[in-house]
């Protein structure tokens, strides 16, 4: 009896979901969210409110009626503005009619762009240590994740190791600048190198820059779809929601050419229709009045950064870089003698304090914690202080 049921209600599933697991993160901030007392270093959720000027043209919007369903490539007074924001600021010359597709978040566009060129069996290879949905994405469309495993304490992007994992059903490499978790930024050689692979092999690189503008040490930042006939191979991916604490907002775009954008536009159709429209308008303030803003909040991040890896690399057993990028960073704590896993694990117990194991990334991130720096400098020295106490009782 319980046997059929069980069958029942697995034959209820599709063999999609099944291939997929919930992402770890989704699952620690759920299971951290129930805890009491715990200082949360796992999220990567800006702690700074959203711009007013973007809140008060989102009200505006409402009250304009901006209350009904748009084209579902987006508002072109937004679009225009990306394809303006793109040439100054990225070197990209996206047509706004065909090439830019505004999405609910990365997440959508993310979504989008692996349902529209990844066909069952292809191999896409992931650049590791790496935000983990890139698996579940690759799955969901039928694809083959093949790691590629980077090298701390740097990461640099290895384009050797890369050269041995391309195979004639490799249809796209997934690179991630700023990287998620471990804050490298890959510098213009680097992508260079990858362009010229791109060319030879004839695969799509899908570049994720939704940590574009949170860059320190005035690192210079290239964009791989501005580099000499890239521009035709390469998705690239942005969103609001680190640049300008937007992530509630859930507006993103995608960057692609025409054959591409306009199979994105149809996947996207089908996941979400379109973007609120009012909440758009908000993304349009955000691009033209949030400069002062995003300088102010990477500022801080930066001093935090700087104040946290010092006070890391005063605790016995933690040894961090720091990074270039990104609103984390990826301490290696292998002198624990323990899997990452069982460190955060002990952390939250022990010292209240939440990480991301860095397993949870591919298994180059193994030995590694991921602590994002998305809260007060008061909170980061308070989980620090935390971290000492209970290592001192090791
Ligand atoms: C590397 C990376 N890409 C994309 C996203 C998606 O973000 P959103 O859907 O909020 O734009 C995230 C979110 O954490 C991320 O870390």
């Amino acid at each position: 009896m319980i046997t059929r049921m069980v069958y029942t209600l697995v034959k209820q599933l599709s063999a999609r979901v099944s291939s997929t697991q919930t992402s770890p993160i989704r699952k620690l901030i759920d299971m951290v969210n129930r805890t009491p007392n715990v200082i949360g270093l796992h999220a990567g959720d800006p702690d700074f409110d959203t711009p007013v000027c973007v809140i008060e043209a989102a009200k505006k919007a409402l009250d304009e009626g901006y209350t009904h369903y748009t084209h579902t490539a987006g508002l072109p007074e937004l679009r225009e503005a990306l394809a303006e924001k793109l040439l100054k600021e990225n070197n990209i010359a996206a047509d706004s009619e065909t090439e830019i597709t505004v999405t609910v978040g990365g997440f959508a566009a993310l979504y989008s762009a692996f349902q529209t060129v990844i066909n069952p069996g292809d191999e896409v290879i992931i650049a590791e240590p790496s935000w983990p949905s890139y698996k579940g994405f690759t799955k969901l469309s039928g694809g083959i994740v093949v790691p590629l495993q980077l090298e701390p304490p740097d990461y640099p992007l290895d384009v050797h190791s890369l050269t041995e994992k391309i195979t004639e059903r490799t249809k796209m490499v997934v690179i991630n600048n700023p990287n998620n978790p471990t804050g490298a930024v890959y510098g213009p050689e680097q992508l260079r190198e990858l362009a010229s692979l791109a060319e030879k092999h004839g695969f799509l690189v899908l570049a994720d820059e939704v940590y574009e503008k949170i860059i320190f040490d005035n690192t210079p930042y290239c964009s791989v779809a501005s580099l000499s006939d890239m521009k035709e191979k390469t998705i690239t991916v942005n969103s609001f929601s680190k640049t300008y604490a937007m992530t509630g907002w859930r507006v993103g775009y995608v960057v692609a050419n025409k054959q591409i954008t306009s199979g994105i536009r149809r996947i996207h159709s089908y996941v979400a229709s379109c973007v609120s429209p009012a909440f758009q308008k908000a993304a349009l303030a955000a691009i033209k009045a949030c400069d002062d803003s995003v300088q102010q909040m990477v500022r801080e991040y930066e001093e935090r950064r700087n104040i946290v890896v010092e006070a890391l690399n005063d605790i016995p057993l933690f040894q961090c870089i720091k990074p270039k990028g990104t609103i984390y960073l990826f301490p290696d704590v292998q002198a624990f003698g323990l899997p990452s896993a069982g460190v955060a694990e002990q952390i939250l117990e022990k010292a209240k304090v939440a990480t991301i194991p860095g397993s949870a990334f591919g298994s180059s991130g193994e030995g590694h914690l991921r602590m994002a720096i998305a809260t007060s400098k008061e909170n980061l020295l308070e989980a620090v202080k935390r971290i000492a106490g209970f290592v001192k009782t090791l």
